[in-house]
């Protein structure tokens, strides 16, 4: 095994995920890992500019240029084998994976959800959504998950959670912040360093 387990992100929006993980990096908190592949499925993604400008591989795959998921799916899997990736973390990616697929990377997939599984999860929670659901039904805490990504969408084996309180007068976009800044943000970073530290035996 490598030094340090290498890690791919996919991505397909604002990437804040990503930057924690990339701070997580630099700061010395996964300290064995490196993240040497982004990948979006959306090419406008600013999550793209943020794996630019931290000097990491970054490529924009989409199903369009690639006529499907199938084609999109070989790219991706081209990509991330000419690599050696270890471990391949979903940040914000909204676009499901095959089974196929995802029976490929076994146990070498995770994902954050931004709400405590098994709740507000599954095909169409993603995004502001879990947190326009956890308003609606008057829950007082959600959060958010770190999950190993298996064929069921958001059913794989739960890694950790971090709860976070609802506040009076929270919205959909309030909540989503809090639950990046107090959840996400942390219990990602700090997965990937005991996955990466498990892979290279550290
Ligand atoms: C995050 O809240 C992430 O948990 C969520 O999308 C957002 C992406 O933000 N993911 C899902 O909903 C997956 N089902 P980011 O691009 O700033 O990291």
């Amino acid at each position: 095994m490598a030094e340090k387990a290498k890690i791919a992100v996919l991505v397909s929006g604002g990437g804040t995920n990503l930057q924690a993980l990339i701070d997580a990096e630099r700061s010395g908190i996964i300290d064995s890992g490196e993240i040497v592949l982004v990948i979006s499925n959306n090419e406008g993604a600013y999550a793209l500019e943020r794996a630019e400008k931290a000097g990491i591989e970054a490529h924009a795959v989409t199903k369009r240029a690639h006529g499907g998921q199938a084609g999109f799916e070989a790219a991706v899997r081209e990509l991330l084998d000419s690599k050696g990736i270890d471990l391949i973390v979903l940040a914000g990616f909204l676009s499901i994976l095959s089974e196929d697929f995802v029976k490929h990377y076994d146990h070498r997939i995770i994902n954050i959800h931004p709400a405590l599984i098994p709740s507000f999860c599954g095909p169409g929670y993603y995004g502001l959504k879990p947190h326009i659901a956890a308003l609606e039904r008057g829950v007082k805490v959600t959060g958010a998950t770190v999950h190993y990504v298996n064929e069921i969408a958001d059913g794989g084996e739960i890694i950790s959670q971090k709860a976070v309180y609802i506040q009076d007068g929270d919205t959909p976009e309030t909540l989503q912040r809090r639950v990046m800044e107090e959840a996400e943000w942390i219990i990602l970073p700090q997965a990937v360093a005991d996955i990466c530290r498990g892979i290279v035996g550290a």
